[in-house]
C-alpha cells in the first residue's frame, strides 16, 4: 500500500516535471510574436473595433479580455499608430458595465457635432457598440444585445458612456450586434449597418442617439453557413461610378471552414441596399481574416483590417502570453472580370517603409526548386515577395526552416486554384482541423499571374492578380521560416521578381 503510494507520488512528480519541461520548450519567450502586425502585449484579443483616422493618428480598438488568454467579458482595448504598422498599446478604452460586456462596433468623428457631445468647437469621437448582457442572456429571451454609444473629447484617451444608453434597444432578435456607422452625406444623416442574425438591418439617425429602421438586406442572399456578424457599408468609385460595398462576416460557413468575410456590391440610396449580383464573393479565402472592416474618416482611401484568427481555434493557438494578431492594413478598390465586379485588396502603401534590402531578378526560369532567399539569408523570416509570371502555369513557393517545417503556397493550373498548405508548418496539433490545405479560385482571366506575398513570423498574406484573390493564413513554426524556394512541375517563367526583407515595427 505504502509502496503503491510512493510510486504514485513518483509518477505525479515525473508528470509534473515533464509538463514543466514541455511548457518550457513551448514557451521560448514570445516565439510566435508578430513583428509588424498588431498583437496585444498580453491576453486575449478578437475583432478590430472602432477603427478611425483622427488628427493624423490611426486608432485601433479591439475586443479585449485583459484577465486571461481566452475569450471572456469583453472590453475595448486601444492602440494608436501613425502608419498602421508601428502600434502603441494604450490604456483600455471601454470597460464592461451594468448594461453588459462591450462587444464590437465602430467609431466616427462627429464633425458637425450632431450628437452635441462636442465642446468648445472640438468635434467628439463617438463610439457606437453593442452591449451584450450576460445576465439577460441566461434568461434566454433573446433580448440581451442592444446598441450604445460613448464619446471622447481627448482624441480617444478617455471615454464617457452616454447616460441615455442603450440608444437602440433590442426588438426581439437573438443576434443583434456589431454596428458600423457612416455619415450619408446626400441626406445628411448617420447610417448604421447592423448584423441581425441572418441578415443586415439598416438604421438611420440625425444625432447618433435616435435611430429609426430603414430596411433589411440579405435573408436570401449570399452565404448563410453561420451567423452574420461585423458588417461594413461604404462607397467606392469604379470608372467614374459610385458602387456601394456591403461586407458581411460570417461564422462559421467560410469557404475553407470556420470564420470568413463575404461581400456584396450594389447600390445604396440612404434607405435600401440593392445587390447587383447574386454571386457569393469572399474578401479573403484563407482561414485567418475575420471581422474585417474598414477605418472611418480616411478620405478617398478605404483601408481594411481584420482579426488574424478563426473561431475554430482562436482560443487554442499556442501563443503566450497573448492570443491573436491583426492583418496588415489593406487598400480596397474595384475591378471587373467579364463585366462582373469584384473587390481587390492590396497591402496599404505604408508597408513600403519597412522594406529593407533584398534583391530583384528578371526573367528567371523555374522548374526544379530555385532558391529565392537572399544570399545573406533571412533569419527573421519577415519578407515581402512580388513577382509576375510570363504565362499562367503551376508554381509552388516553399517557405521552410532547418527544423523541417514547411509552408507551401502555390497555384494549381489544372483546378485553377491558389492554395496554402500549412499541414507541415510546425505546431498544428492544438486543434483537429488546423493542419489543412486551403484553396482559393483564381478569378482573373489575365494571361499572366501577378503575386504578392507578405510573411511575418507566424502569418502569410497572399494577394494574387492585383488583389482579386486574397488568402491569409497563420502558422506556428519551431523557428522562423527563413528559407524560400520556388518550383514548378510544368516549368514557369518568372519576371520582375522583387524580394525585400521587412523590418520589425513592433516594440
Ligand atoms: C465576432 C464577434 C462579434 C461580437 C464579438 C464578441 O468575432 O462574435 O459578433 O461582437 O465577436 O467578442
Amino acid at each position: 500500500m505504502i509502496d503503491k503510494f510512493i510510486n504514485m507520488k513518483k509518477l505525479t512528480i515525473l508528470a509534473a516535471l515533464l509538463t514543466t519541461n514541455f511548457a518550457h520548450a513551448q514557451e521560448t519567450p514570445e516565439k510566435y510574436r508578430p513583428q509588424f502586425h498588431f498583437s496585444p502585449k498580453a491576453n486575449w484579443m478578437n475583432d478590430p473595433n472602432g477603427m478611425v483616422f483622427h488628427n493624423g493618428t490611426y486608432h485601433l480598438f479591439y475586443q479585449y479580455y485583459p484577465d486571461a488568454k481566452v475569450w471572456g467579458p469583453m472590453h475595448w482595448g486601444h492602440a494608436t499608430s501613425k502608419d498602421m504598422l508601428h502600434w502603441k498599446e494604450q490604456t483600455i478604452a471601454l470597460y464592461p458595465d451594468s448594461l453588459g460586456y462591450i462587444f464590437s462596433g465602430s467609431a466616427v468623428v462627429d464633425v458637425n457635432n450632431t450628437s452635441g457631445f462636442g465642446k468648445d468647437g472640438k468635434a467628439p469621437l463617438v463610439a457606437i457598440f453593442t452591449h451584450h448582457n450576460p445576465v439577460i442572456e441566461k434568461q434566454k429571451t433573446g433580448l440581451h444585445e442592444y446598441q450604445s454609444i460613448a464619446y471622447s473629447l481627448d482624441d480617444g484617451k478617455s471615454w464617457t458612456k452616454y447616460s441615455g444608453n442603450p440608444v437602440l434597444p433590442n426588438p426581439g432578435i437573438t443576434d443583434f450586434r456589431d454596428p458600423k456607422v457612416c455619415w450619408y452625406e446626400p441626406q445628411k444623416k448617420w447610417v448604421m449597418t447592423l448584423a441581425t442574425k441572418d441578415r443586415i438591418t439598416f438604421y438611420s439617425s440625425p444625432d447618433l442617439k435616435k435611430w429609426s429602421k430603414e430596411s433589411e438586406f440579405g435573408a436570401n442572399a449570399g452565404a448563410h453557413g453561420g451567423v452574420w456578424e461585423c458588417p461594413d457599408l461604404f462607397p467606392l468609385m469604379h470608372e467614374g461610378k459610385q458602387v456601394w460595398v456591403l461586407i458581411v462576416n460570417i461564422n462559421p460557413g467560410g469557404p475553407n471552414k470556420g470564420s470568413a468575410g463575404q461581400y456584396f456590391l450594389g447600390d445604396f440610396d440612404g434607405k435600401t441596399f440593392t445587390a447587383n449580383s447574386s454571386k457569393t464573393k469572399w474578401l479573403d479565402w484563407g482561414t485567418d481574416n475575420y471581422a474585417a472592416v474598414t477605418f472611418s474618416n480616411t478620405g478617398n482611401r478605404r483601408l481594411l483590417m481584420g482579426w488574424m484568427s478563426n473561431w475554430q481555434y482562436a482560443n487554442q493557438v499556442p501563443t503566450d502570453p497573448w492570443r491573436s494578431a491583426n492583418t496588415i492594413s489593406r487598400e480596397l478598390a474595384l475591378t471587373a472580370v467579364d463585366k462582373e465586379l469584384y473587390l481587390t485588396s492590396v497591402p496599404a502603401r505604408e508597408l513600403d517603409a519597412i522594406e529593407e534590402g533584398g534583391y530583384s531578378k528578371q526573367n528567371m526560369a523555374a522548374k526544379a526548386p530555385v532558391n529565392l532567399a537572399p544570399k545573406s539569408g533571412n533569419p527573421s523570416g519577415l519578407f515581402r515577395l512580388d513577382f509576375e509570371t510570363a504565362s499562367v502555369a503551376d508554381f509552388e513557393l516553399v517557405l521552410s526552416n532547418k527544423a523541417g517545417n514547411e509552408l507551401l503556397i502555390g497555384y494549381d493550373q489544372a483546378s485553377n486554384q491558389y492554395y496554402i498548405d500549412r499541414s507541415k508548418s510546425g505546431k498544428t496539433d492544438f486543434e483537429a482541423g488546423f493542419a489543412q490545405k486551403h484553396f482559393a479560385p483564381r478569378l482573373s482571366k489575365n494571361g499572366k499571374i501577378d503575386f504578392t506575398l507578405v510573411a511575418d513570423v507566424a502569418s502569410v498574406e497572399v494577394f494574387a492578380d492585383g488583389g482579386l484573390t486574397v488568402m491569409t493564413d497563420i502558422f506556428f513554426p519551431e523557428t522562423p521560416l527563413s528559407e524560400l524556394s520556388i518550383k514548378s512541375v510544368k516549368g514557369i517563367q518568372v519576371k520582375d521578381l522583387q524580394y525585400s526583407t521587412l523590418k520589425p515595427s513592433m516594440e
